[in-house]
């Protein structure tokens, strides 16, 4: 089952370009530059009426809507959150008829999920599914959706079902946007980039062995921070949740723009943070965090795609930039390895790290 590969998390990592093209395949329409996502079940007019999206999910489920949420707001200008959908189920929701409710599951299976969707249909709430696994609990409740197409993930650490996930919400945000108000030249960049993103997740699985020497370096560190802004946030969110699930070490994500406001007081030499530039409108921001936590004595490593001026942090983690928009897609998987090459540096059993489950399906 493992094709020679040492564990599935590894392989499961390897395996995300060709998951990626199995998700676009048939699905994006260079003509009108946009997705056709006939699991919907829904028509333009429907689509168009849409007052606001929320994605639901647990875990990296919940991050990767996060990043649907912020693409949504992109490219369709409809205001868009996300929420663990755990605590969704217990807090008495308001449910607005006309938003588009999306509940994100890998297996299919989380009870906390399920239990949101339900609470939402007693409600009289729209919901769909973003589910991977055909035929779950989830994707059977919600009877119309996305189906993510990542074939089957054993490691408990998502990696390829979470790509996928973020890839579907591209979509997604595509199509809301181009029945409003993005321009055809605009969904175009945005078919083009999605089109670009498998080879650019193979250039940076290619760079395995330069992130497994910089987990070694760092992976006598008790706690780690990661830093991001605005569309890379959720990204760092979810490289602190794998460094955390499967190495043990204490992480912690926060905003760069944040960082003065507390954090701060734990930057030392002993504290490494990881900071995500991408090349946006940003960068200059970044950098000036990567400054402010050196002028502190923090170690730090830059994940980019873009130049940085030499010298600025202690490693550096290249990655090809694909479109503004789509950037965190790629950001994440550098993020994958850096926290795989760290559990593996340590000794870890990163298939199945202890006390975790790959779905939970108990209260
Ligand atoms: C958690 C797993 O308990 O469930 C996470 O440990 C996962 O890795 C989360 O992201 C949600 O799972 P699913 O199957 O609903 O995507």
């Amino acid at each position: 089952a493992l094709g020679g590969y040492p564990d599935f998390m590894r392989k499961e990592m390897a395996e995300q370009p060709d998951a990626v093209r199995r998700a676009l395949r048939g699905r994006l329409d260079e003509r009108f530059a946009t997705a056709h996502l006939g699991g919907l079940n829904m028509d333009a007019r429907e689509l168009r009426g849409i007052s606001k999206v929320v994605f639901l999910g647990c875990g990296s489920a919940y991050y990767a809507g996060q990043l649907g949420a912020q693409l949504v707001e992109e490219l369709a200008r409809i205001p868009a959150t996300a929420e663990p959908a755990s605590e969704f189920r217990y807090r008495n929701p308001v449910v607005d008829p006309d938003a588009l409710y999306v509940a994100i599951s890998q297996s299919g299976e989380t009870l906390d999920t399920l239990a949101a969707v339900q609470e939402l249909q007693r409600k009289g709430g729209r919901v769909i599914g973003a589910v991977n696994v055909v035929g779950s609990a989830i994707a059977r409740e919600c009877g119309a959706g996305v189906f993510l197409h990542a074939g089957p993930e054993v490691s408990v650490a998502s990696t390829k079902a979470l790509t996928n996930m973020t890839v579907s919400f591209a979509m997604l945000a595509l199509l809301l946007g181009r029945v409003r108000d993005l321009s055809a030249a605009s969904g175009e960049h945005i078919v083009n980039g999605l089109r670009a993103l498998p080879d650019a997740i193979d250039a940076v699985l290619a760079a395995d062995e330069d992130i497994a020497d910089i987990a070694s370096q760092f992976a006598k560190a008790r706690s780690m921070f990661f830093i991001g802004r605005v569309r890379a946030w959720p990204v760092a969110r979810e490289g602190a949740q794998k460094l955390k699930e499967i190495s043990y070490i204490h992480a912690e994500a926060y905003q760069g723009s944040e960082l003065k406001h507390g954090p701060l007081a734990l930057i030392d030499p002993e504290m490494p943070s990881i900071v995500l530039v991408p090349g946006d409108e940003l960068l200059a921001k970044n950098i000036t965090t990567i400054e402010q936590i050196k002028a502190r004595g923090g170690p730090v490593i830059a994940v980019t795609n873009t130049d940085l001026p030499d010298g600025l942090a202690d490693a550096v983690i290249r990655v090809p930039a694909v479109c503004a928009e789509l950037d965190p897609i790629i950001l994440t998987i550098p993020l994958q390895l850096l926290a795989y090459h760290t559990a593996m540096a340590l000794g870890r059993d990163v298939d199945k790290p202890r006390n975790l489950a790959k779905s939970v399906t108990v209260e």
